[in-house]
């Protein structure tokens, strides 16, 4: 091999090497396996070790072989990283163009809206449009030296392209966040594997960036938004929206979701619709920068000691509050696990008034030593259900004792159990009257049976008077029997009734998940049931057959297995189908309308939630995927979508709104 043919070899394999970070880190959907991995990785080193020359300090072989670090190198800025003075209010936003106004003397100025991603601010430093620092903001003077760690990211460029390239140097100002999804998953990766979890996406963050060994952080799923031209040798623009640009243009990723706005009237609507999307977006925003855009403006404006007088932070209402344990309840599952939950006196998160927060299990309880009287701070991460982050100690009353978990159910007073090996304590009793109420509870909710008005004070009613002891009752209630529930009257009734013979053609998929067989729940059942058909054949089926399935393990195997050998779960199943309610699938196997399409999904859908669009899809024949290639036909695209919709207009893939995928799938 001539060294130029060794150059063009190792270019490519540089350039496929990072295809592959980006398709295991962002995209999480690995083409090849870790071996085949390594062996491109192995041929990238041993070609460099021939011709030494060809080695550059951003080529993949130095990011993994660099040796742990032991202390971070402080490095001093180029310009301070300042921090933002806060709003919370329309006023105060207005108070904000006021001081701008008075400052300027001129006409009004017009602003640049960003998303305040939640994460950690760095530094990167470009010489000559490579990169070659990264630092944390440390004291906003002096940082620390992140740079292997920052090279692990996929999404930070390692040179750049544009006008910016051109540039002797750069220093660019950018948050390192890891998106929710990506966040949940290393979680449930870490419980799994026993390993403590992180609180919340920007601790996991943190914690991945400032690891000492560079392996580590490139096994966290982190990402990047740029925000800021901090420094540039012979790069100016006039405007705050035109660097932005410019960033993209060099390969940086900037939020799509940023918006130029004419005034502040524009801005404070950014800021309100923001808010409200904000479960929607990909990653924890919390709140909006505000930024004068245009460049000479910002300049005359200036800084004072602190923050730059030409932005502002805009917070959302804090979701993280404390607030004081009154005491701590088991409650039945409707497989008899018994959760602790704690009362908590009412506090307002987010615009929400959570009164109680679950405590999970027994290990939970006893690692955060949550105690009846105990002040808890209390999180509500999107749209996460609520949390203890930690008890604050120092307010324990004196006396408080430890929380004992009990041995018998609360509800039916039967023996509870914790299996060996097992986190959940769970009641043995399979008559349980709070078990039922639960699974029935289960059956009518919306993404099981989807029954309207099968609400909790009805179930408890219905189970209370023995109108319903099992599934199949629901089907022969009559609207006289109804109507003598409390809270119900003749039209109520007929409605209720209604809605439960509504449910009859709902079909296999949600059928199963709401027969609340342990393990099973909507995506199994949706696998199951596009495998297997019908019920009937499932009742006879072997595990080893359901094993066969993709997505079933052994355990749930057994576990199905086990429902349908009990002959009073056998005998309901047979009475639901002879009361009518579907036992089949109702999907057209291969022949349906969209047979062969795949389906990307992002945003939020104003009348379907995400999973009735995937049923809508898969009952049509069509397939739903996660992320966008090459290989997908269309992108449904809702109100606030992520960069899924960023990269099918990039790939070219066609893209529907909510309108004309109703039309599609209604057709
Ligand atoms: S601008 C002089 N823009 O918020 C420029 N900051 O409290 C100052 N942040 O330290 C920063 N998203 O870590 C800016 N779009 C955005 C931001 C953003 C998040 C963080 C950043 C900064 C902190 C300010």
């Amino acid at each position: 091999m001539t060294r130029a043919e060794a150059a063009r070899r190792v270019r490519k394999l540089r350039q496929e090497i990072r295809r592959h970070d980006r398709l295991y880190y962002v995209e999480a959907r690995p083409e090849i396996s870790d071996a085949e991995y390594d062996a491109l990785v192995r041929e990238l080193g041993d070609l460099e070790a021939r011709y030494p020359d060809l080695v550059t300090p951003d080529s993949p072989t130095q990011r993994v072989a660099g040796a742990p670090v032991e202390a971070f190198r402080p490095v001093e800025h180029r310009v301070a990283m300042l921090s933002l003075d806060n709003v919370t209010s329309a006023d105060q936003l207005r108070q904000f163009e006021a001081r701008v106004g008075r400052a300027l003397q001129g006409p009004k100025v017009g602003y640049a809206c960003e998303p305040k991603v939640d994460g950690l601010g760095v530094a990167l430093l470009y010489r000559r449009g490579r990169f070659v620092r990264g630092a944390t903001r440390g004291d906003g003077r002096v940082g620390e030296d992140i740079t292997p760690n920052l090279r692990t990211i996929p999404t930070i460029p390692a040179t750049i392209k544009g006008r910016l390239a051109r540039a002797e140097e750069l220093e660019l100002r950018g948050e390192v966040f890891m998106p929710r999804v990506a966040f949940e998953k290393l979680n449930r990766t870490l419980e799994d594997a026993g390993e403590p979890t992180f609180a919340n996406p920007r601790n996991a963050a943190a914690g991945a960036v400032r690891q000492k060994d560079p392996a580590v952080t490139a096994r966290r799923p982190l990402d990047i938004v740029v925000y800021h031209l901090s420094y540039s040798t012979g790069a100016d623009f006039d405007s705050h929206w035109e660097t932005l640009a410019a960033m993209r243009e060099a390969g940086f990723p900037v939020n799509a979701r940023n918006q130029r706005c004419k005034d502040i009237d524009a801005v404070i609507a950014y800021c309100e619709r923001t808010e409200l999307e904000r479960d929607g977006l990909e990653y924890e925003a919390d709140g909006v920068v505000v930024k004068v855009d245009a460049r000479e403006a910002q300049q005359r404006l200036g800084s004072t000691g602190r923050h730059p007088r030409w932005a502002v932070a805009f917070k959302f209402a804090p979701r993280q509050g404390t607030t004081v344990v009154r005491g701590i309840d088991v409650q039945v599952g409707k497989t008899g696990v018994l959760t602790p939950v704690a009362k908590l006196d009412p506090v307002e998160l987010g615009g929400v008034v959570i009164r109680s927060v679950s405590l999970h299990n027994e290990d939970e309880i006893r690692r955060k030593d949550v105690r009846a009287g105990d002040t808890v701070l209390i999180e509500r991460a999107g749209d996460v259900i609520p949390y203890v982050v930690q008890v604050v100690k120092s307010k324990r009353p004196r006396g408080a004792r430890s929380f004992r978990f009990p041995t018998r159910c609360p509800a039916c007073g039967g023996v509870a159990l914790r299996p060996e090996g097992e986190a959940y304590w769970r009641c043995v009793n399979s008559a349980c009257p709070a078990q039922f109420k639960e699974r029935l509870r289960h059956f009518g909710s919306r993404r099981a049976m989807d029954i309207e008005h099968l609400g909790e004070a009805v179930v408890e009613q219905l189970a209370d008077r023995r109108l319903v002891t099992n599934f199949a009752d629901l089907y022969h209630l009559t609207v006289k029997q109804v109507a003598q529930l409390e809270g119900f009257a003749e039209k109520s009734a007929r409605n209720l009734v209604e809605a439960i013979a509504a449910s009859r053609g709902r079909g296999l998929a949600r059928l199963l998940n709401a027969l609340g067989i342990r393990g099973v729940g909507e995506h199994v059942a949706r696998l199951v049931a596009a495998r297997v058909g019908s019920l009937d054949r499932l009742m006879t089926m072997s595990e080893d057959e359901l094993s066969a399935i993709r997505g079933v393990g052994p355990h749930l195997a057994e576990s199905v297995v086990k429902f349908f050998s009990d002959p009073s779960n056998r005998r309901v199943c047979k009475r639901l189908a002879a009361a009518g309610v579907l036992t089949t699938e109702l999907r057209p196997a291969a022949g349906g309308p969209l047979a062969g399409k795949t389906f990307v999904l992002t945003g939020t859908l104003s009348g379907l939630t995400r999973d009735t669009a995937a049923e809508l899809i898969e009952r049509r024949g069509g397939r739903v995927t996660e992320s966008v290639s090459g290989k997908t036909d269309y992108v449904v695209v809702g109100e606030a979508p992520g960069s899924k919709a960023g990269e099918a207009r990039r790939l070219g893939v066609p893209m529907l709104d909510e309108r004309a995928f109703r039309r599609m799938v209604e057709a």
